[in-house]
């Protein structure tokens, strides 16, 4: 049984390794510790990770990168239709409303769901650590972002399907963190409580999580985050700026040319990382579009002015985090900042400003995710003998039920049976009075938020039999399972001193 953790980033996968003596992060093929999370499609061949990456300047609208973000959403969603603007391939709404890939692969145009294209990233990912391990890889465990809707959790696993993968869990990437920054710690207090904060700043998203120490457990107290806020709006900001600028004194429009416009994008970000270290940095591209060289700089103070609508939104997460725990500044011991993103200075000088404290960072930045994978699947897995930790999650949305009443003039009826915090996994249990087949529908109830339909799934319970004009006892039990997603997992009729089980016929919505 294997013992793994993958951590799969917008910008870059780790894979960490459980071995006797700890948790190891292991080097791909090309002996790095981080893997591009791209696809390039290519005439005569596929390349995945960092193969891809190297392809992708030469061949944009083939590589596909930020899978997670096309993952589990409607072609329509908004927030997709931006992301969109940015990406150099082609997406399509596909018959289902979903969106479609497109590639150029061996000579021919295919379409790709964003589940397929996430399982050759996670294929990739499995090689990797079989290479390492030298023997196979199924049992893991994958991070994922807090905010995944109950639609992205199930992609993910029927993208662990094909890839040949068995997660033992779907674990939220600041709770991987959390633990990995808890578990090894000896000075927990006993009695009372230690509160850190931990701000994730990635490529393309911020998750921010307040979590409650004691001797041998965590308690993640909240959940909050920027789904669209990352190093990637810093690289636009920048992009934006320096596309305009070479416009006025070049005469040229990088938007007209795929290639222009991934070189310039990546030498933004190469800038990013340089202005994080000095208070200025250079940008020179060599026949960038039209045969022509360009040529540009630019100060510290002037990113953070061209980026201050990025930095405006930091706070958001942090404030939300600190409400939803119950806490005060002044009761969060520690502030934790992990995620490359977070390396941009004003990203810093907003969090200190914020909790009052010097953020910290303990732990290895961009490795914390899949060593905090890879300590919970050992937990899991019966192969490794791990020291007691108890890792109490709460569930970062409320689920709700919803079914009509059995008489046909009333409203429907709704109960939340898992609010906000709830801890993960959970099974509750609703008695209902019917005597015909009816319906219950699970519902998301911060539908605004999260951007997604109402309802996740229906189901059809019965047929099943009630004595003479008296309607039969029924007992259902819904499950919030291990990876975040709720399930109606049994009906049972009891009359007398019988009970059975009914079936239950399920829908998943894809509205
Ligand atoms: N020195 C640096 N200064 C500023 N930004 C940096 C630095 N190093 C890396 N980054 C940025 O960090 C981001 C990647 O962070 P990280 O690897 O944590 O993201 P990810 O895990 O791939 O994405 P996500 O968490 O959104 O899924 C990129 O935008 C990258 O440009
Ligand atoms: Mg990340």
């Amino acid at each position: 049984m294997s013992v793994v953790g993958f951590d799969l980033g917008n910008e870059s996968c780790i894979v960490g390794v459980a071995r006797q003596r700890g948790i190891d992060v292991v080097l791909n093929e090309e002996s790095k510790r981080e893997t591009p999370a791209i696809v390039c499609f290519g005439d005569k061949q596929r390349f995945i990770g960092t193969a891809g990456a190297a392809n992708s300047t030469m061949n944009p609208k083939n590589s596909i990168s930020q899978i997670k973000r096309l993952l589990g959403r409607k072609f329509a969603d908004p927030e997709l239709q931006r992301d969109l603007q940015s990406f150099p391939f082609r997406v399509s709404e596909g018959p289902d409303g979903f969106p479609l890939v497109h590639a150029r692969y061996l000579g021919e145009e295919h379409a790709f769901t964003p589940t397929q294209l996430l399982a050759m990233v996670l294929s990739n990912l499995k090689a990797i650590a079989e290479d390492n391990l030298k023997s196979a890889v199924v049992d893991c465990c994958i991070g994922i972002p807090v905010y995944f809707t109950d639609l992205q959790r199930r992609s993910v696993l029927d993208a662990a399907t094909i890839a040949g993968l068995r997660p033992l869990r779907l674990f939220h990437e600041t709770t991987a963190t959390a633990l990995a920054y808890g578990i090894y710690k000896t000075d927990l207090p006993e009695n009372d409580q230690l509160n850190v904060a931990f701000v994730d700043v990635g490529h393309a998203s911020m998750q921010v999580s307040i979590v409650g120490y004691k001797k041998g457990q965590l308690k993640m107290l909240s959940h909050a985050y920027d789904r669209s806020l990352g190093g990637r709006d810093f690289d636009e900001a920048l992009f934006k700026h320096f596309a305009a600028k070479f416009k006025e004194e070049y005469k040229i429009d990088v938007y007209q040319n795929a290639r222009a416009c991934i070189r310039l994008r990546v030498a933004c970000e190469k800038l990013k990382k340089m202005l994080s270290a000095n208070p200025e940095a250079p940008m020179n591209i060599e026949c960038l579009m039209d045969e022509k060289d360009v040529r540009g700089f630019i100060k510290r103070d002037e990113f953070e002015q061209i980026s201050a609508p990025v930095l405006e939104r930091v706070k958001g997460p942090l404030e939300k985090a600190l409400a939803e725990a119950g806490l005060t500044t002044e009761s969060v011991h520690f502030v934790e900042v992990v995620g490359s993103g977070s390396r941009v200075p004003a990203i810093i000088r907003i969090i200190t400003e914020f909790f009052g404290k010097e953020p910290r960072r303990t732990m290895n930045a961009s490795e914390c995710v899949a060593r905090g994978c890879a300590l919970q699947c050992a937990i899991l897995s019966p192969t490794f003998k791990v020291r007691e930790f108890q890792v109490n999650e709460g569930f970062p949305f409320s689920i709700a039920l919803s079914w009509k009443p059995d008489s046909q003039n009333n409203e429907p009826q709704q109960t939340v049976v898992f609010p906000k915090g709830n801890p993960i996994p959970s099974v509750k249990a609703l008695t209902f009075y019917r005597s015909n087949t009816f319906a219950v529908d699970v519902l998301n109830v911060e539908t605004e938020d999260l951007q997604v339909t109402q309802k996740i799934s229906t189901y059809m319970i019965g047929p099943f039999q009630s004595s003479k004009g008296e309607k039969a006892k029924l007992k259902v039990k819904v499950r919030l399972n291990i990876h975040g997603i709720v399930s109606l997992e049994s009906a049972t009729v009891t009359c007398n001193t019988m009970s059975y089980h009914l079936p239950l016929e399920k829908h998943i919505t894809s509205l």
